[in-house]
């Protein structure tokens, strides 16, 4: 995890969270093994801001990514993706066993779960085609 970890370190360093003053940073591995670094980003209107973790998944698609291997999020406190953002991890996730998040309070690690253990009971819907990854 250490480069992922270090991606969402430096990232987090740069969230602009001046409305909560709870800076978020994340980082994703894809399937080629690239990192894609997101941090939060607020907003006066605070239902227009996003999360780090939509924020690296809105890079790894830009990039040409399609699938998300790994996941490493940082906060002060160690904090859980929130459920919009699980929803969105599912959504380039092939298998969610195999997707491994771990969380860091600050520099220490504070759990290592499978997307499937944070969501165990996810919406997934096939009544609804889903775009070709
Ligand atoms: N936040 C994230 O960046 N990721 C999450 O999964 C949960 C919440 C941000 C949004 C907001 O800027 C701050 O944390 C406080 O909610």
């Amino acid at each position: 995890m250490a480069g992922l970890v270090d991606e969402a370190k430096a990232a987090r360093e740069r969230a602009y969270a001046p409305y909560s003053g709870y800076q978020v940073g994340a980082a994703i591995e894809d399937e080629s093994g690239r990192i894609h670094a997101g941090c939060n980003v607020e907003n006066i209107s605070y239902g227009a801001t996003t999360c780090a973790e939509r924020g690296a998944i809105a890079r790894m698609i830009a990039d040409g990514g399609r699938e998300i291997r790994r996941v490493a999020v940082v906060t002060t406190d160690g904090g859980s993706p929130c459920g919009i953002c699980l929803q969105s991890i599912l959504e380039f996730a092939p298998d969610p066993n195999m997707v491994e998040i771990e969380l860091f309070a600050g520099d220490e690690p504070s759990g290592l779960y499978t997307l499937a253990q944070l969501m165990p009971r996810a919406f997934v819907s096939n009544t609804v085609r889903r775009a070709g990854h």
